[in-house]
């Protein structure tokens, strides 16, 4: 790994990255969690409101609150006039900023990764779920291949270029996230692996969106020309024509005690 971290300051940009996997994989996860309508619902990592706005859409909350490090992923989040019972605020997962016991259900998607300790932060989601509530999340499998842009970060290697890793990508193993769902106390545990798929109209619409991955724009920077076009090349190789990718996520869900 390289010392860069990855940062999220621009929802337009992560929206046009992820915002159409994110629906995706986020579809899937609520037609297997199956929320009743009525809940309080906490969106730890909501960043540009992807799934914020599915659950609005498709669960009929009592109330929806996001939290996100980045301001500029909130910002884009609060555009989306999501109405009235859904509020995006300034947040970090290792303290969430609510009381014991308030809301019915937690969710992180697609954020355990980005967790500095994700123990902390699913042990957190716990402490403000209500007895009988539960927390879940899906998070990209990335050390199965299941990342979105794997076909970039695969040429990135084979040209012996570092790209930076979040800092805890085995926590989208559906084994660690076992373990973590045990040791934060859940029980009842359910996991499901969710596969979704992305079509691009050609290699270079997928390559213009595959740049604004921040893990990449950290190196592509600092790239001459003449390497930039290996790369392109390099990845141009590794897919498929036409360009119908494929990621894969694991999720899970399990009930707070009582
Ligand atoms: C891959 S995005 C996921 C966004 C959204 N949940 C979705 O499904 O599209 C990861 C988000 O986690 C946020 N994040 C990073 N560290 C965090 C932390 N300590 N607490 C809460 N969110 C964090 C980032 O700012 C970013 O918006």
């Amino acid at each position: 790994m390289v010392g860069t971290q990855i940062r999220f300051g621009d929802g337009a940009s992560y929206e046009l990255l992820m915002g159409e996997w994110s629906r995706n994989a986020g579809a899937d996860f609520l037609d297997w969690l199956k929320p009743p309508p009525g809940l309080a619902w906490l969106d730890v990592g909501c960043g540009s409101g992807a799934f914020s706005g599915l659950v609005v859409e498709r669960c009929a909350p009592l109330s929806l609150l996001g939290i996100d490090p980045s301001e500029g992923q909130l910002n884009f989040a609060r555009g989306r006039g999501l109405g009235p019972e859904a509020t995006f605020k300034t947040g970090d997962a290792m303290q969430i900023d609510l009381p014991d016991n308030s809301v019915d259900v937690a969710i992180a998607a697609l954020v355990l990764h980005f967790m500095p300790e994700p123990l902390r932060g699913v042990s957190e989601m716990a402490r403000i779920v209500r007895p009988g509530g539960f927390v879940a999340a899906y998070t990209w499998d990335i050390e199965g291949g299941g990342f979105p842009y794997e076909a970039m970060h695969r040429a990135m290697l084979a040209m012996d270029f570092e790209t930076p890793s979040p800092p805890h990508p085995e926590a989208g193993n559906a084994d660690e996230m076992h373990r973590l769902w045990t040791d934060a106390g859940l029980e009842n545990i359910r996991q499901r692996q969710i596969s979704v798929s992305r079509t691009f109209r050609d290699f270079d619409h997928y390559w213009q969106v595959g740049v604004l991955s921040p893990r990449l724009a950290a190196v592509l920077g600092d790239l001459a020309p003449d390497q930039l076009a290996l790369l392109k090349d390099t990845t141009r190789s590794l897919v498929p024509e036409p360009v119908v990718l494929r990621a894969s996520a694991n999720a899970i869900s399990g009930r707070v005690r009582g």
